[in-house]
């Protein structure tokens, strides 16, 4: 039996064991209860209630609108789904950066009110302390570094963080400030392939990337992206692994042309 099936529940013990024993850590997002119960059927070690929700399912332009209750919501319903997987949630903007005790606050109402496994936030050294505070308590902590989506509007952009030589040693000391300060894994989010590798080196936790090349110790996709239904965006890191998009579309069309010709439902489909 291999690891992962020896697995029956990913904690923070789990990811670690992957990360010494070489073996990559696969992550999806999910934010309902089916899709969240089928990519753990289908063996995913992490799901992440990310704060994507905002763009991919509640339509916005960015991640800042989303609320704690909105994630705490989302998070009940895929936990629904989960028997393997570990669940972690994105604490949404302002939920953190006011101070150390409102972010203890609000990591404590996630853990309390939801089954997830962890939190994840967003930031370098400027949120060190946090880290320390909600972890002292017991509380698993994910960081997430390189582009950070909550601060597009100060980048002005999506585009590639961490290339200069000073972002890049930036981005290198944050994430070992980030595991002193107690985190489990560390996202690396759109920094070069060579910086990430040169990080998940440098590092005794996990590295899970999101464009961020083949070196980290897992993977992330932000879900409806990578199965095709969210054909809008489609930057280089994505890759598709289905083309529901199109498959939805065929399906309704199909449905759409039984109903308006009559032949739906047939007497085997009737009462
Ligand atoms: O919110 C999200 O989906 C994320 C991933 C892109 C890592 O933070």
């Amino acid at each position: 039996m291999s690891i992962e099936q020896q697995i029956k529940r990913v904690t923070t013990k789990s990811v670690a064991l992957l990360k010494k024993k070489g073996i990559k850590i696969s992550a999806l997002t999910a934010y309902d209860f089916i899709t969240a119960k089928l990519l753990d059927e289908a063996g995913i070690d992490i799901l992440l209630v990310g704060d994507s929700l905002s763009n991919v399912f509640q339509g916005n332009e960015t991640t800042l609108p989303v609320t704690m209750d909105e994630m705490i919501y989302h998070t009940k319903a895929v936990s629904k789904g989960v028997k393997r997987a570990m669940i972690v949630v994105d604490m949404p903007f302002m939920s953190y950066q006011l101070n150390v005790d409102e972010a203890f606050r609000n990591a404590g109402r996630i853990m309390k009110e939801t089954p997830a496994g962890a939190v994840k936030l967003e930031g370098g050294r400027r949120i060190a302390e946090t880290i320390s505070k909600i972890t002292e308590y017991g509380l698993p902590v994910m960081g997430h570094i390189g582009l950070m989506p909550q601060s597009i509007h100060s980048y002005g952009g999506y585009s590639e963080r961490g290339k200069t030589e000073e972002e890049a040693n930036e981005i290198l000391e944050d994430a070992k400030i980030l595991e002193d300060a107690g985190a489990f894994a560390l996202v690396l989010e759109k920094i070069p392939a060579r910086l990430a590798k040169k990080v998940s080196a440098s590092i005794t936790i996990p590295t899970i990337g999101i464009g961020a090349g083949a070196s980290c110790d897992g993977q992330i996709l932000v879900t409806p992206d990578m199965l095709g239904l969210n054909t809008d965006f489609h930057p280089r890191f994505v890759r598709y692994y289905s083309t529901l998009a199109k498959e939805i579309n065929k399906a309704v069309k199909a449905y759409i042309k039984d109903v308006k010709k009559g032949t739906f439902p047939s007497d085997k489909e009737s009462y």
